[in-house]
């Protein structure tokens, strides 16, 4: 961990969890979280969708909820950043506390309930920005919604001009219902509609799923994923599951697990599901991902992309650039020019 950051970490560490990353965030708004200038080394340029990224390493959804500091992530060395999830109207999300450490597990649980300040928010925030680095827009449902489809598609309409790819997140487990979703009829007929819906700007298109996904869910995901010819599909998001491992007091707290915790679940669900698309779309892979094996664990499981939170609640920006240089001696040692000889090695 880089001095400045231990530094900063003793005092964030004793803050509550949710006080602790409005302080971040805050942080990144005055600019006082120093940039990465450094380059990328050149193995770890990726291209996906028509585009080539500096490095495959993301920021995944749920830090930036309502894109207030996009540029400054990418700043400090993401090869992408997705903000989000993005609902319709505000809403307040689940009562606090709603956000837990887990420090002997080096895990997190939160049961956030899409708190957000809306799209039209979002929309204006993003509309204003200058163009630049690759940033996603995960969009999610209203709570209160009585046609959660039209959720997705209002979101995705309004943002899709902005964004350089578009999440469908149906996967969290603190919206009830909402996993519901990922059923074979519903799943399709939502993807559909958004489809539609951003006909006239089309952008790449993923949806993002749960590692809680069983054999049968994925048959059924994959599928629906093939036939409609979408762009790609994350896996995943947060995990009801506790590992008997789990040795931390909060670990009964109930909402979404992630961290360290989840990287063998994540990775292997990651794995089930890239053998099922055999290289139609890319895959994104996303839970536990602490160190730079974390990363290309995924990758030669099938993700050309990779995304971490829950590692930096813990290690803070010096992390990035640590998982890119771990990354790259990795592909180095077993003979890969590039992360994209290195996609599926397992396989
Ligand atoms: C506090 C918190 C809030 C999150 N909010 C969202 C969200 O709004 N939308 C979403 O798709 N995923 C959300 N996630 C899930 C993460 O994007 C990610 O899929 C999950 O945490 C696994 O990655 P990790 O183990 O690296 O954290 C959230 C995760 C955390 C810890």
């Amino acid at each position: 961990m880089a001095a400045w950051y231990a530094f900063a970490d003793l005092f964030l560490s004793r803050l509550d969890a949710e006080a602790a990353h409005g302080l971040a965030l805050r942080a990144l708004k005055t600019g006082l979280l120093p940039a990465d200038r450094r380059a990328d080394p050149p193995s770890l340029a990726v291209k996906v969708w028509g585009r080539t990224l500096p490095n495959p390493v993301g920021l995944a959804a749920g830090f930036d909820k309502n894109a207030e500091v996009p540029d400054a992530l990418l700043d400090l060395g993401f090869g992408l950043v997705e903000i989000g999830s993005v609902t319709p109207r505000p809403q307040e999300g689940n009562p606090r506390p709603r956000l837990f450490r887990l420090p002997e597990d080096r895990g997190v649980i939160n049961r956030m309930g899409f708190p957000g300040q809306g799209l039209e928010a979002a929309r204006s925030r993003l509309a204003t920005r200058p163009r630049r680095g690759f940033v996603g827009v995960n969009v999610g449902a209203n709570k209160d919604s009585t046609d959660r489809a039209a959720d997705y598609v209002a979101c995705s309409a309004a943002l899709a001009p902005y964004a350089d790819y578009l999440v469908c997140n149906v996967s969290s487990p603190n919206t009830p219902g909402l996993r519901n979703l990922q059923g074979r009829a519903q799943l399709s007929d939502l993807l559909k509609r958004v489809q539609d819906a951003i006909a006239a700007k089309p952008v790449p298109l993923v949806v993002k799923i749960a590692p809680d996904a069983t054999e049968d869910d994925l048959d059924d995901i994959v599928a629906v994923c093939r036939d409609l010819r979408m762009d790609g599909i994350i896996v995943g998001n947060t995990t009801l599951s506790r590992p008997a491992s789990l040795r931390a007091a909060r670990r009964e707290e109930a909402g979404g697990l992630s961290g360290a915790p989840l990287t063998t679940l994540s990775t292997d669900v990651l794995r089930s599901a890239a053998k099922r698309v055999a290289g139609q779309f890319p895959l994104i892979g996303c839970g536990g991902i602490g160190r730079g094996a974390d990363a290309y664990a995924k990758i030669r499981a099938g993700a050309s992309l990779v995304q971490l939170y829950s590692a930096m609640v813990y290690e803070g920006p010096p992390l990035i650039r640590r998982i890119k240089d771990e990354l790259a001696a990795l592909l180095a040692r077993d003979g890969f020019a590039s992360v994209g000889e290195a996609v599926g090695a397992d396989l």
